[in-house]
């Protein structure tokens, strides 16, 4: 006779195997590590929201397989980046580490990615040679001499002979300072000085001031996504604007997560990147218009595009694999593999692992009564040029 007791037992126990405590073979989780707190937290929430998106549009099975996403706040702290990556892999069994908001936290989880050989998905992070760190990075974000050589040559046919440059004192300053600065000089502009400021609590004043005096036709600019109002609000309160010196940049500083917060002040602003969320395409509309009803209206940046696109770069790749998520099988489904994202066509290049794309030139415009960076010219398929100069 089988007991009550012993019934309820056995369900019990196939209640507990039901549930199992680690990832099964059927479920791939993805650990994203993202600063949620702190100065760089609208990178956190935008990208996020973008990943977040492309599971609600595309459901969270793909080639038989369910997608666990499990998002981890590192405060900007790459300490905590790379115990949050080891954990990810070791206790939630992630299959894929994705996000990292600045390239120092992209680059401490590097070691770990390599080791387990887990891809790790940068779909923030842009200093050019992040890549070359791990060959398990593939990045859905840019690069920053991607977008600052554009900027220096768009420069050069548009009557700008006189720059100077102002950068956040680390990896994608550095490297936007010497794309931009390089490109402007070999085509006959000068630039009259380069100023390093420093990453955290930025102020810009003191150094708006020498610029000022520097009688510049242009102030070339990057600072990290969210530091963009700052730095605007400063320019405007030096006189600079009303001293007739132009603002060019990166696309960073006219963010279009702070645009509505740095109101008149921006526009005329001329800057080259990959996204505005004004992209004239149906991918794009589509896209804006169902990010601006999942997430209270919030008006998508090119973090969330990022996030998106490195959603949409592991789906495509389970599916190529057939569900095969071991890290190796991954990154050669992941090498070469095109698709189009709302920013525009877009690919893997299989050497470098870094997003092929358009650069679009762009200027912050009122339209509808809401500010837009306004693309006005492209430039297509930009490869990563640090890169393309070694190869
Ligand atoms: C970076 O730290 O690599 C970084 C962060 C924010 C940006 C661009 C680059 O907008």
């Amino acid at each position: 006779m089988i007991s009550r007791f012993s019934l309820l037992a056995a369900a019990l126990g196939a209640a507990l195997l039901a549930a199992p405590a680690r990832a099964d073979d059927n479920t791939v989780t993805i650990g994203m590590i993202l600063p949620m707190t702190g100065p760089q937290a609208s990178t956190g929430k935008q990208e996020r929201a973008g990943a977040e998106l492309y599971i609600q549009q595309h459901g969270d099975t793909v080639a038989g397989k369910k997608i666990a996403l499990v998002v981890k706040d590192d405060a900007s702290a790459a300490d905590v980046t790379k115990r949050l990556a080891e954990e990810l892999i070791g206790n939630d069994h992630a299959a894929v580490l994705m996000g990292f908001g600045l390239t120092p936290l992209a680059l401490a989880a590097a070691p770990v990615a390599t080791e387990a050989k887990v891809p790790e998905i940068v779909t923030a992070a842009a200093t050019a040679m992040i890549t070359e760190k791990s060959p398990y990075i593939v990045r859905t974000s840019f690069t920053l001499p991607q977008a600052s050589a554009p900027m220096a040559e768009w420069s050069l046919k548009n009557g700008i002979k006189k720059v100077v440059t102002i950068v956040a004192d680390y990896g994608p300053g550095v490297d936007a300072e010497k794309w931009f600065s390089d490109t402007f000089e070999k085509g006959g502009g000068t630039v009259a000085e380069k100023i390093r400021v420093p990453l955290k609590n930025p102020d810009f004043a003191p150094f708006l001031q020498r610029v000022k005096d520097d009688a510049p036709d242009a102030v070339f600019v990057f600072v990290p996504s969210g530091q963009g109002a700052v730095f605007m609000k400063e320019f405007v309160e030096r006189g600079l604007d009303k001293a007739g010196i132009k603002l060019i940049g990166t696309g960073d500083v006219t963010d279009d997560d702070l645009l509505a917060d740095i109101g008149d002040s921006a526009l005329g602003a001329v800057t080259a990147h990959h996204y505005s969320a004004d992209h004239d395409s149906p991918e794009n509309k589509a896209f804006v218009a169902a990010f601006e009803k999942a997430n209270n209206g919030m008006r998508p940046n090119f973090m969330a595009v990022g996030g998106y696109d490195g959603m949409a770069l592991v789906y495509q790749a389970l599916e190529k694999t057939k569900g095969d998520a071991s890290g190796d099988a991954l990154l050669a489904a992941m090498k070469g593999m095109s698709w189009m994202s709302p920013r525009g066509p877009v690919s893997i290049d299989p050497e470098t692992r870094d997003i092929v794309q358009n650069i679009y030139v762009r200027k912050v415009e009122k339209k509808d009564g809401a500010l837009y960076n306004v693309e006005f010219a492209t430039i297509p398929d930009v490869k990563d040029p640090y890169k393309a100069a070694k190869h």
